[in-house]
């Protein structure tokens, strides 16, 4: 079996970290590893596969006889040191926003578009972490009825701003059980026992950028201008996962048993959803596991086609470093 060399850019961040931990489970065929980051980390020391890896600063010539390049080191550097990448011969798969709307650069859930990955022309974009556990779960019905229009409500965790996020609710939790004083660094006010309404910036007509982002690529990877999409995106005082909940009017009617044995027979898909038990999808459950978990599914009452669901996703590997690692696994199954 053909042997790569792999490139982590971001290796020392949040989704770095998974990317090393599922190159490993997933005994990716990699022949040397290359972990890069900023300077700052420069000399650090990782460990993956049992093997020890010495963290080098990103520069354009860290790409040489790289074959894959796996970048999760925010749109500043995937702008920078990608076309470097791709220059010199190595196909990027990008986890950060920067290229995902670029209409030369494939957008891709490998449940939902795998064709587009070999349109490829040197970078290929990992869509925003809750587009990618929304439309897994929604491709299937979309193939079978049709979507005319969505609405979602986002519910994500802080581990999606990166480490220092992370670290920012644990300190500000034990801030508050402390009775001391609570500092708020990486969001604008405390995120431990409170909701943001608000992810990334804000745009002039009110939405922000993450709301926008659900829009434009859910168009995207389904390859139709037509579904109308409108989302509101939350910061929850969560470390890992992403809650979603949202209610679809479908193009024909699909009942609540058809819909969860679609989802049940759906790649990477796992319905949850037996009140009768308590059972629903939340986000301790995704901590360990790699599925886009389903339930709460309801019909709407209100419209003639429509469903209620509650989908939930680990944000970090679904939503990010697993996504990226399987476009990079069809990748070199060709
Ligand atoms: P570093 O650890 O050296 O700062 P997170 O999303 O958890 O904040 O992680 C961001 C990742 O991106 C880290 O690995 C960080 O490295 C890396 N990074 C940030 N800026 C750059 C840059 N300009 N070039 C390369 N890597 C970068």
């Amino acid at each position: 079996m053909k042997k790569y060399n792999v490139a982590v850019v971001g290796a020392t961040g949040a989704v770095g970290r998974e990317m090393l931990s599922i190159l490993e489970e997933r005994e990716f065929p990699f022949d040397n590893l290359k972990l890069l980051a900023s300077e700052r980390s420069a000399g650090k020391k990782m460990t993956c596969k049992g093997k020890e890896y010495t963290v080098e600063a990103t520069t354009p010539e860290s790409f040489e006889g790289v074959d894959i390049a796996l970048f999760s080191a925010g749109a500043g550097a995937s702008k920078k040191f990608a076309p470097e990448a791709a220059k010199r011969g190595a196909v990027v798969v990008d986890n950060s926003s920067q290229w995902r709307m670029d209409p030369e650069v494939p957008l891709v859930v490998p449940e939902v578009n795998p064709e587009d990955i070999f349109k490829h022309k040197g970078i290929i974009a990992n869509p925003n972490c809750s587009t990618i556990q929304m439309v897994a779960a929604l491709k299937p019905i979309y193939d079978k009825v049709g979507i005319e229009r969505i609405v979602v409500s986002t519910y994500q965790a802080v581990s999606g701003t990166g480490k220092a996020a992370i670290d920012e609710l644990r300190e500000q939790a034990k801030a508050i059980l402390a009775d001391e004083e609570v500092k708020s660094e990486v969001y604008p006010y405390q995120i431990a026992f409170n909701v943001l309404p608000h992810i990334d910036i804000f745009f002039d007509d009110g939405y922000t950028k993450e709301e926008i982002k659900m829009v434009n690529e859910t168009k995207k990877i389904m390859g139709d201008d037509s579904i109308k999409v409108t989302a509101t995106a939350a910061r929850v005082p969560v470390v890992y996962g992403h809650a979603e909940s949202l209610n679809i009017e479908t193009k024909e009617k699909l009942t609540v048993s058809e819909a969860k044995e679609l989802l049940d027979n759906a790649p990477g898909v796992s319905v949850v959803d037996k009140p009768e038990e308590l059972a629903y999808p939340m986000q301790i459950d995704v901590e360990n596991n790699d599925d886009v978990l389903v339930g709460r599914i309801r019909e709407d009452n209100t419209i003639e086609k429509g469903l209620n669901l509650w989908i939930v996703a680990n944000n970090l590997r679904k939503g990010a470093a697993l996504n990226t690692i399987q476009i990079a696994e069809r990748l070199v199954q060709g």
